[in-house]
């Protein structure tokens, strides 16, 4: 048992990190989870201990050896007050229990807000449409009119409302350090809405963490997402850069080999704003170059994109970048200097560089 203990000090003590620890949490609906989270765990730590004390006690009280061999202790059969005493104490506990924790469900879950207008009828909260793909996220705005994928961007000190639901199966959407999980299903749209009240330009790698927490397939355990969160004021001009791309065209670093390349293999699937394409398939890649990850997970540098382009199975097993028989990419096997140039064309979609 104390080996056991041992091994999970060292599984929690990875838990404490800022950008992705639940323990730690940035925004009102983490802060009232990780409350909720250590109610319930007290008030079941409390039981534990009380049980063991009075098993303890007893065992001790009434041993053999204690009360003489052949002696049997006076037999209890049905006793009205205790009766009473352990059918009312654990409903009080279920009580202090359920009340905060469906108090706060049905406030995470009250998005009404979403709905509201302006006197121009436009839509005032800040809404992002996720749907949960194997295995990414995209990430729609509707009312900024943006799509992207596998990097949310949101503004710090606002409720950020959001529709959840999976295009093939189960998903579950989480930031671990500002709240979730909530599942995103096919057939129905789950609602809650977050609150970042920490830019993320200060954690490690200057995002969030963001997880699936449903097992979806082979590669779930890889359903990464990032999240930026910034000031009000930088996630305007984030809307701004990321509507002039739909005006953008090739970028500066590409050439034309990228771009044909591009426009040949990838663009059936993944859209660009301003190139093309549209996507739905596979993530949109517009601004790709500013992004924190490759693939979701790993890190983002052009030798590592070269990689995944060339073998993508190798990364994540199952994805939809491979024929159905999980073996070479659908777009067939391109030469080196093609994925080269390809690499470079998509980490020069960027508006930050
Ligand atoms: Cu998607 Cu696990």
């Amino acid at each position: 048992l104390f080996s056991l203990l041992a091994v999970m000090m060292v599984f929690l003590s990875g838990c404490g990190e800022e950008y992705i620890s639940a323990l730690k949490p940035s925004g009102e609906v983490g802060k009232e989870q990780l409350n909720l989270l250590l109610l319930t765990t007290g008030i079941m730590t409390l039981v534990v201990v009380i049980v063991s004390v009075i098993y303890l006690l007893a065992f001790v009280k009434f041993r053999r050896a204690k009360v003489g061999e052949n002696v049997i202790p006076k037999q209890v059969e049905g006793s009205h007050t205790l009766e009473v005493i352990w059918t009312v104490i654990p409903i009080i506990l279920l009580l202090i229990i359920a009340v905060p924790v469906v108090t706060a469900t049905y406030k995470f879950a009250d998005v009404a807000a979403m709905d509201e207008v302006d006197e121009n009828g436009n839509k005032t909260a800040l809404t992002v449409n996720v749907t949960a793909k194997l295995y990414w996220w995209e990430f729609e705005y509707p009312n900024q009119g943006i799509v992207t994928a596998q990097e949310l961007v949101v503004p710090t000190g606002q409720k950020v409302y959001f529709n959840l639901k999976a295009a093939d199966v189960k998903h579950s959407f989480w930031i671990p350090a500002v709240g979730g999980k909530m599942d995103t299903n096919v057939e129905n749209l789950n609602k809650f809405y977050l609150v970042f009240d920490k830019e993320s330009k200060d954690l490690k790698d200057g995002v969030f963490y963001g997880k699936c927490a449903e097992l979806c397939g082979p590669s779930h355990a890889l359903m990464d997402f990032k999240v930026k969160s910034l000031s009000p004021e930088a996630f305007d001009a984030w809307v701004v850069s990321m509507k002039a791309t739909e005006g953008q065209t090739a970028d500066k670093a590409s050439t034309d080999l990228g771009e044909a390349t591009f426009a040949n293999s990838c663009l059936a699937c993944h859209a660009v704003s301003g190139v093309g394409g549209t996507g739905g398939v596979g993530p949109n890649l517009t601004t790709f170059g500013d992004r924190n990850r490759v693939a979701g997970f790993l890190e983002h540098t052009e030798e590592n994109l070269q990689a995944w382009i060339k073998d993508p199975g190798q990364y994540k097993p199952g994805n939809l970048m491979l024929n159905p028989d999980g073996t070479a990419p659908i777009y067939g096997d391109l030469s080196d200097e093609e994925i080269q140039a390809l690499a470079t064309y998509i980490m020069g979609l960027s508006v930050e560089k």
